[in-house]
């Protein structure tokens, strides 16, 4: 995982390439989404006034050195976050992303960055969690993952192994390989919709799918508070809350879908 390195320069071409873009006939879907979509459930984002990276440096908590350097810290900020999924509840965006889902079974691939399981409790039973989930956690020595809804901590003994000291959220820190990356690529080949809720995309690569569905001139929806470094390269935008735009484009895609 790492940041977006580069800033856009403009839209130059992207007009055209919409062109040769096919619109309503959209069969498989692929749909990422970030934290912006837990955002109305109370759950903070990380680059939003008052979200997560301002109280705290990514260097201190999310990055392999740092829970070599600092575990307690690193665990105290992930049991925090795993203690206050309890308190959360899924919106109509996630609600709403099942729904279509169910209507298109096996059609409708959703990658999300967030590592809550809002998009679970929301109805989606299949998603791809590709930067981790905090209700797991994974063993640095015997590698093995598992589900786990409790603290987490440097006496916290492995599952599989027995060892302790090397227990840590299941969480994909900067500077390592996301999960599903394969999926995600296969996924992207066989898609003629694009859609990204409420990210940032500024960090790759997650951020790069976008890229890759321009090339394929497949078209490519943002929904997003604001506009973001990425919505040049999108066809369509959907400026608002998710729980209101998300909810209003599924119901207007399925009625023309069943007409
Ligand atoms: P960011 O915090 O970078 O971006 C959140 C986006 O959601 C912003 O573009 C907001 O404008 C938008 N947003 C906020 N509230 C919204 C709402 N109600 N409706 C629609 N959009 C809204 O979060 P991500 O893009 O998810 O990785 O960040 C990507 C990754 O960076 C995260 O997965 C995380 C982080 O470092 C890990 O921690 C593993």
């Amino acid at each position: 995982m790492a940041h977006r390195g580069r800033k856009l320069k403009g839209t130059a071409g992207l007009e055209m390439s919409d062109k040769h873009e096919r619109r309503d006939d959209a069969r498989r879907i692929v749909i990422l989404t970030g934290a912006g979509i837990s955002a109305e459930s109370g759950v903070p984002t990380f680059r939003d006034a008052g979200g997560l990276w301002e109280g705290h440096r990514i260097e201190e908590v999310a990055t392999p050195g740092a829970f070599l350097r600092n575990p307690r810290l690193v665990h105290r900020f992930y049991n925090l976050r795993r203690a206050d999924l309890a308190e959360r509840q899924p919106n109509a965006a996630h609600q709403a992303i099942s729904r279509l889902q169910a209507c298109r079974p096996g059609r409708v691939f959703l990658v999300t960055q967030n590592v809550d399981d809002l998009h679970e409790r929301g109805g989606s039973s299949e998603l791809l969690h590709m930067h981790g989930e905090l209700r797991r956690a994974r063993c640095e020595r015997c590698l093995a993952r598992y589900e786990w809804d409790q603290d987490l901590g440097t006496d916290t003994a492995c599952w599989e192994c027995g060892r302790t000291e090397c227990v840590r959220p299941d969480i994909v820190w900067f500077g390592e390989m996301p999960y599903g990356l394969d999926l995600i690529e296969q996924a992207m080949s066989e898609a003629d919709l694009f859609i990204a809720i409420g990210t940032s995309g500024l960090v790759y690569p997650a951020a790069g799918l976008v890229e890759l569905a321009l090339e394929r001139r497949i078209p490519r929806l943002e929904f997003n508070l604001t506009e973001t470094d990425a919505s040049p390269y999108f066809s369509e935008t959907f400026p608002g809350p998710a729980t209101q735009t998300v909810p209003r484009w599924v119901e207007q895609f399925l009625t023309k879908d069943q007409a």
